[in-house]
């Protein structure tokens, strides 16, 4: 049994998936389900007794304790955050409360319960905080790729925030040993990503004839990975990661924002060659940028391949391909999700631009 928070958001719901398929053992799943947690991501595992869901916050230290004494997992992934850059430009207070008020909390329980655990069991126990590349700050167009001894510089209240997150949890191993696992990724992208983001949003409004909104020039440069690696990399820092350590997890794919709205176009093209709305580039449109807008991201992701054996298996081409049609086959999902909620936030965030 392990514990995973935020498994109805999109990597989470990836991870679980992941999981169940391959590892075949239970998981507890604590979510909130704020506006970008969906159990529809978890239809699959409807009536499998493995999958046990929660509905709760990460805040709420008595439930977490309970559920922790309850169901005495081994590990605990945390997933669980507020993610969008632009929202917590919008309004940090919901980032600040659950990034670093509840892993906070998560931590308090989780180093309760652990210290309570028998000797093997004890040993035996991990914490692992999913982390982003963000906490890095930007990069210049010559600098190196992040390493996981590159200092923090958050620019974002989200990043600020997970920044912090990551400081708590490097504090609870070395003040009271719990063995804690961080793992800071790149941008990752696949199916079940809420369409707020880049790609899922480039998609959708290409297939609905509407603008493709690119921020600034469209040179900013993210790193890219597909969920389905992140998910095998959380799994190998889980079974073999050392406690106390972090490990930096990336696509090796540095990709222009323009880059990566162009290869979208291009498959939509290839994918519907019929449609009034090939093609689809001629719907870019450049926007008001972001505030405080990071120029580029890019992972240093050999130590996790030399200790740990992991690297990518999904090229950015085929990745993208998948994705692609993972979207055009889910119109019953993305109808879904792009409710009233939905619309009320687009409306906020590209009004203005
Ligand atoms: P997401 O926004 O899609 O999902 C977050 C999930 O957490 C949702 O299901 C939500 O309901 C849940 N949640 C939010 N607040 C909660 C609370 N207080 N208690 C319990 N559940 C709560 O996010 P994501 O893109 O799946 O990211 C998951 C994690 O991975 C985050 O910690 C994020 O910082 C990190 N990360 C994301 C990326 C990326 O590209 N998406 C890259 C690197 C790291
Ligand atoms: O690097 C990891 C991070 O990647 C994660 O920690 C975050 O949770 C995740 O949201 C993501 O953050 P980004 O800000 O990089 O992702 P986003 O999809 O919002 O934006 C990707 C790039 O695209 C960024 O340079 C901003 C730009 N952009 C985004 C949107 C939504 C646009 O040009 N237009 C848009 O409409």
């Amino acid at each position: 049994m392990i514990l995973v928070t935020g498994g109805a958001g999109f990597i989470g719901s990836n991870f679980i998936l992941d999981w169940i398929a391959s590892e075949r053992t239970p998981v507890v799943n604590l979510d909130k389900l704020t506006y970008a947690g969906n159990l529809e991501n978890l239809a699959a595992l409807q009536g499998d007794p493995r999958h046990v869901f929660v509905h709760g916050d990460i805040c709420d230290g008595a439930l977490v304790g309970r559920l922790l004494r309850e169901h005495k997992p081994r590990a605990i992934v945390h997933f669980a955050a507020e993610s969008h850059v632009d929202r917590s430009i919008h309004g940090p207070a919901d980032f600040i409360e659950t990034n670093i008020n509840g892993t906070f909390r998560l931590l308090e329980e989780a180093r309760a319960y652990w210290q309570e655990l028998p000797q093997a069991e004890k040993a035996a126990f991990r914490f692992l905080h999913v982390s982003t590349d963000e906490v890095y700050g930007s990069l210049g167009p010559d600098d190196p790729p992040f390493s996981e001894t590159t200092p923090y510089a958050p620019n974002s209240p989200y990043s600020a925030s997970k920044a912090a997150s990551d400081h708590l949890v490097r504090a609870y191993h070395h003040t009271y040993g719990l063995p804690t696992l961080t793992t800071n990724c790149s941008n990752n992208y696949g199916a079940y990503q809420f369409p707020e983001k880049l790609i899922p949003l480039i998609i959708l409004n290409a297939l609905n004839g509407k603008p493709l909104p690119i921020y600034g020039d469209g040179l900013n440069i993210r790193d890219w990975l597909h969920v389905g690696d992140h998910c095998t990399a959380i799994r190998a820092v889980l079974a073999k990661g050392r406690p106390g350590e972090t490990y930096n997890i990336g696509g090796w794919n540095e990709k222009t924002n323009l880059d990566v709205v162009h290869t979208v176009c291009n498959i939509l093209d290839e994918l519907q060659p019929d449609s009034l709305l090939t093609p689809h580039a001629s719907l870019l449109t450049f926007v008001k940028d972001r505030p405080g807008h990071d120029r580029r991201y890019a992972i240093d992701a050999r130590k996790i391949e030399r200790e740990l054996g992991w690297r990518p298996a999904e090229t950015f081409e085929t990745g993208m391909r998948k994705t692609v049609r993972w979207y055009l086959e889910h119109a019953g999902w993305i109808q879904n999700v792009t409710s009233g909620a939905y619309r009320e936030w687009v409306g906020r965030n590209y009004g203005e631009r």
